[in-house]
């Protein structure tokens, strides 16, 4: 696998890449790679025959009191695995190279409905800046197939919504969320739980198991059981942005008898903030 740091060199190695008629698959990364990313490039490798794998804390998609400065960096171990996960190339960029204007003189993409309202609400601006990194990746490496991890829902919603309105040609493929033994989704921020808040994560996971279950069987959404379920994380000590029930493909409130629903869960404890959701296919 070859590291490179500048788009110019990036660039060289995609071209010579598809001179060989290779399809070329990106994985954007911030790092700290575990057994999810890890699945996204098996993803990739699926895809593709070329893959480049990126890590880059993008600072443009954090708020000002957010965990930008502690997020965790581990650039020797993130390498070691991209090369036994058989990734190409690693991308691995400094701040200006990717913003040589300055983050202020940046133009910056807005991805309307999608991006409002769930983590949009929570994050204010995390999804302009989230977006505006992914459409640079996608336009300097131009690749056939990105893969972006479930986990990360609504981001997920942005992207697609963002390349079709834009007629971006890549495909974008959205891989399964690893979860813990205990159902915790895999996720570089668990890092920041203690011992005692690691015990009580895996609620958010079973409150979503519980309310999908529900929706199954009654082919509605129960209130009172979406009540208990916030109550239940409430009561392990567990801060809930949100709990809800949306529509998958658009992310809209659920209608009444829509098919295809996705339960979303955005909560703290302590001061890690975690999300996670589950689809339900009525159909
Ligand atoms: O999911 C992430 O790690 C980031 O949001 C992404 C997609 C790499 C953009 O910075």
């Amino acid at each position: 696998m070859q590291t490179v740091e500048t788009i110019s060199a990036l660039r060289a190695l995609v071209a010579r890449a598809r001179s060989e008629q290779k399809k070329v698959a990106l994985v954007p990364t911030m790092g700290n790679l575990h057994d999810g990313h890890i699945a996204l490039i098996h993803c990739a490798r699926q895809r593709a025959d070329f893959v480049v794998a990126s890590i880059f804390v993008n600072p443009l998609q954090f708020g000002a009191n957010e965990d930008l400065a502690n997020y965790p960096r581990t650039p020797d171990a993130d390498r070691e695995k991209l090369v036994n996960a058989g990734c190409d190339v690693l991308f691995a960029p400094a701040v200006e190279q990717i913003y040589p204007d300055g983050m202020l003189n940046q133009a910056i993409v807005n991805v309307p409905q999608v991006s409002e309202g769930l983590c949009g609400s929570a994050r204010p601006g995390h999804f302009d800046g989230m977006a505006t990194v992914v459409i640079k990746l996608l336009n300097i490496v131009q690749p056939d197939v990105a893969v972006f991890g479930e986990k990360d829902y609504q981001q997920l919603a942005v992207v697609r919504s963002m390349v079709k309105g834009l007629n971006m040609l890549t495909d974008i493929v959205g891989a399964p969320t690893i979860r813990a033994a205990d159902g915790l989704a895999l996720s570089s921020r668990n890092g920041y739980l203690s011992e005692q808040q690691r015990r009580i994560a895996p609620v958010l996971y079973a409150s979503l198991k519980e309310m999908a279950a529900s929706i199954r069987e009654l082919h509605r959404v129960d209130e009172s059981l979406l009540q208990a379920c916030r109550q239940r994380m409430i009561d392990a000590g567990v801060n809930v942005d949100y709990f809800e029930i949306r529509n998958a493909q658009d992310l809209a409130p659920a209608r009444e008898g829509a098919a295809h629903l996705v339960l979303l869960v955005a909560a703290r404890i302590g001061t890690t903030r975690l999300i996670d959701n589950l689809t339900v296919d009525l159909r």
